[in-house]
């Protein structure tokens, strides 16, 4: 049986897009079932509604405060019943009451090969640092921000000529490729199976999709 997810995204949506595309191919490991945004209009949500998806907006905005923004978040999940929730560019850091009342198993996409860089900014960060590679990674969200354990990671080599917006747009291209695969080992290798560290640029060592 594919894996039921929910997506929680923000804004552009290139990602969602992705496990869209993914999703739609045979033999998917994964289905998507709902989206949940906290701001509307957004680029997800627009590819919510041509791929017919349930969306939903929660204008964090409109809530008084953030535990009940995550009090109502985790209930909308919990309605859900998703196997799994996808963060696909969520921008909104959760909160113990999200955690306290969520019961079902999260993962994020990040833009940089954890524990390195965690946070914003990840490509300036690395620049800064004079790091040799970088990457995305796909981790087991927890109550620590961007700390939950690996799920699976794929590197590049940082180029002499590499600024920001270079960074920027070559790990998004790997981020659209590491998340579906990621799914497809976490269906193949279950949910203790060690990192999946994907070949340089990308190349894929799941035999999907
Ligand atoms: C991605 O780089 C993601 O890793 C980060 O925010 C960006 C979202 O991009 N958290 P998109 O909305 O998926 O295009």
């Amino acid at each position: 049986m594919p894996l039921r997810c929910l997506v929680l995204a923000s804004g552009r949506g290139s990602n969602f897009q992705a496990l869209l595309e993914a999703s739609a191919r045979p033999q998917a490991p994964f289905t998507l079932k709902a989206l949940i945004t906290d701001r509307t209009p957004c680029g997800a949500e627009a590819l919510a509604a041509r791929w017919q998806v349930p969306a939903e907006c929660l204008p964090y905005r409109d809530f008084s405060t953030r535990a009940a923004f995550d009090e109502t978040l985790a209930h909308r999940v919990r309605a859900a019943a998703p196997d799994l929730v996808l963060c696909a560019g969520f921008m909104r850091v959760l909160g113990p009451s999200f955690f306290d009342a969520c019961p079902a198993p999260l993962l994020n996409i990040h833009p940089s090969l954890l524990p390195a860089h965690r946070g914003l900014h990840t490509h300036r960060q690395v620049l800064a640092a004079g790091d040799a590679f970088h990457g995305a990674s796909v981790h087991w969200v927890t109550r620590e921000l961007d700390g939950g354990p690996l799920l699976a990671q794929a590197r590049l080599a940082v180029a002499p000529e590499d600024t920001e917006e270079s960074l920027a747009a070559r790990v998004l291209k790997l981020e659209h490729a590491l998340y579906p695969q990621a799914l497809a080992y976490l269906t193949e290798g279950g949910w203790n199976a060690p990192p999946l560290t994907l070949g340089w640029d990308g190349e894929a060592l799941v035999p999907w999709p």
